[in-house]
């Protein structure tokens, strides 16, 4: 094997090793962490909004863009100047959500609209809580 193809195996390996290593998250868990989520949001292919917006394929979708629900100045501008939801995304933004929308706006050098509060109000802090919960919100969305 040339040394180029050779170096690029291993990089490539070590990050596959590295993020299945540090993300260990347990989707069965995450499904009974969801059940707290479950006071304003549904999942799976028959959700609806309710207090919050339907989380079923929430991972590669533009923040504040479910159909029919009525977001928060904050969530909206934040998708509109380029939030795009993530695992690691999601990871940042639970434990605070209204600080984690106003810094992504200050950020993108929009500190104007970095104002007013999210309608969500409920923080994840746990580390090991907030992976599991992300690893079962991923089963009902098609991007990673
Ligand atoms: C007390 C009600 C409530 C609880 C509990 C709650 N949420 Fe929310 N969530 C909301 C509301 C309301 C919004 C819309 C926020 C806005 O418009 O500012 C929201 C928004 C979100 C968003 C952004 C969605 C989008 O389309 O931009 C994500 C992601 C989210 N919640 C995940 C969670 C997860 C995961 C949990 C459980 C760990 C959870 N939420 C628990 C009420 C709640």
């Amino acid at each position: 094997m040339p040394v180029k193809s050779a170096v690029f195996a291993f990089v490539a390996a070590a990050i596959v090793f590295s993020s299945s290593a540090a993300i260990a998250q347990d989707a069965a868990k995450g499904e009974q962490i969801f059940k707290q989520c479950m006071t304003c949001h549904r999942i799976g292919p028959d959700a609806k909004n309710l207090v919050g917006p339907v989380l079923t394929g929430v991972i590669g979708r533009q923040s504040g863009t479910a159909p029919g629900f009525a977001y928060s100045t904050l969530n909206k501008s934040a998708g509109e100047n380029g939030l795009v939801w993530s695992d690691d995304l999601i990871m940042q933004y639970l434990p605070d959500p209204n600080a984690f929308l106003k810094k992504f706006l200050t950020d993108k050098g929009k500190p104007e609209l970095a104002v007013g509060s999210t309608k969500m109000a409920f923080k994840l802090t746990d580390e090991q809580q907030r992976k599991d919960v992300i690893a079962y919100i991923n089963k009902f969305s098609e991007k990673k």
